[in-house]
């Protein structure tokens, strides 16, 4: 916990987010609508992308800073080739406590019958898996595609043969498209060992067409859990914890809530993050980065890229979600970076 920088609001920087890849097998309405990520959209090519000598260079660099936790994102971070060759890369780096980084990752799921097992031997540490509803058709709508669930529950299986503990899975609820899956979702999980966390619909992008209508609070998603399977409020397991916590009361375990909407987290928000094309984001919601790529293969040393990274965080005042809900701006108005170059 020796994070050596502070931002203009005294967040210290301990996260690293990468997004490995802009694509992605599934199309979510809220982050890569068909529409928008067509055939005709320009993703990137090989050589814009980090390579992985890059973003284990910049690991190493931004770990000598503090920072202790690593989250390998997307687009789906599965899809980018060898995965498990950058996260064996990854492993070896230490913290400057001379600890290894938390090393995890965050999939849809659908390619992790195929690399859970790699990815574990590689040294990753923890997975956490997106899935919005239970019912086909209900995914379906949100994301898209014709995936069945059924491969999705595998590849959490998959993950927890391959001996993956404190598995976690993400859904993002939209009111009046998968809320109803809410109560069987958490009924589901409910007594696995693996933590179920709802997030509320943010309007991330420019594109994922968001409106409050379709936000469904986080204290009604809890309700209407409670109301079949009573839960209790328990303490976050680390200061600045995203997801508040709940246990159900008979003890089956415990599930999380993700406010950013109706009750937002920036006064401790301590991520950064590297988007697929190696800029340095300091906020989800941010309209644009610093070029960290050209630095990279520039001649500059390691010393001067981390005092680039320090400087940069020391001017950070983002702040989003406090700001999304004032009069002083109209949120609509700002172009933000798509969700699928900095991984949520
Ligand atoms: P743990 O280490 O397991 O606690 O993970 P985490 O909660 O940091 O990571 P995860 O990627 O699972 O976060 C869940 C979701 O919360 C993300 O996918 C985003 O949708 C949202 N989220 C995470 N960080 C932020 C943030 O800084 N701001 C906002 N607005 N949302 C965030
Ligand atoms: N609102 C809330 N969560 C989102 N995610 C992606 N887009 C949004 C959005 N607009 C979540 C995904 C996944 C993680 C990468 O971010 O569901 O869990
Ligand atoms: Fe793909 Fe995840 Fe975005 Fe859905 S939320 S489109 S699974 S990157
Ligand atoms: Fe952090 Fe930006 Fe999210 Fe606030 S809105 S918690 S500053 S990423």
């Amino acid at each position: 916990a020796h994070s050596l920088v502070k931002d203009t609001r005294g967040r210290l920087l301990r996260d690293l987010r990468i997004s490995v890849t802009d694509r992605c097998n599934f199309r979510c309405t809220y982050c890569m609508p068909k529409e928008v990520f067509d055939k005709n959209y320009p993703y990137l090519s090989q050589n814009e992308l980090l390579s992985f000598e890059e973003i284990t260079r910049l690991t190493t660099i931004f770990a000598s800073l503090g920072v202790e936790k690593i989250r390998l994102t997307g687009g789906e971070p599965l899809l980018r080739k060898n995965l498990e060759v950058l996260v064996e890369m990854l492993a070896k780096i230490r913290s400057t406590e001379g600890e290894p980084l938390d090393l995890t990752l965050t999939t849809n799921g659908s390619l992790l019958r195929k690399k859970a097992a790699a990815l574990k031997a590689a040294g990753l540490h923890r997975i956490t898996v997106s899935l919005d509803g239970l019912n086909d058709n209900i995914f379906k709508k949100m994301n898209d595609v014709d995936f069945p669930v059924t491969d999705v529950l595998d590849g959490i299986a998959a993950a927890q043969e391959a001996g993956f503990t404190n598995i976690k899975v993400n859904m993002v609820v939209k009111k009046g498209t998968n809320d109803q899956e809410i109560v069987a979702m958490a009924s589901h999980f409910k007594g696995t060992g693996i933590t179920l966390r709802f997030i509320e619909f943010m309007d991330v992008g420019s594109s994922n067409g968001w409106n409050m209508e379709q936000v469904l609070p986080s204290k009604e998603v809890i309700a209407r859990i409670h109301a079949q399977f009573p839960l209790e409020a328990i303490d976050a397991n680390y200061p600045g914890e995203v997801a508040q916590r709940w246990r159900y009361v008979d003890g089956s375990g415990e599930i999380g809530v993700i406010s950013s909407v109706t009750q937002t987290f920036c006064h401790e928000c301590t991520r950064a993050r590297i988007s697929t094309d190696g800029q340095l984001y300091l906020c989800l919601f941010a309209n644009e980065g610093f070029d960290f790529k050209t630095l990279l293969r520039s001649d500059k040393t390691d010393l001067e890229i981390a005092n680039a990274v320090m400087t940069t965080w020391a001017g950070r005042n983002d702040h989003y979600s406090e700001i999304r809900g004032s009069n002083t701006i109209d949120p609509s108005s700002i172009r933000k970076v798509e969700m699928s170059y900095i991984g949520g």
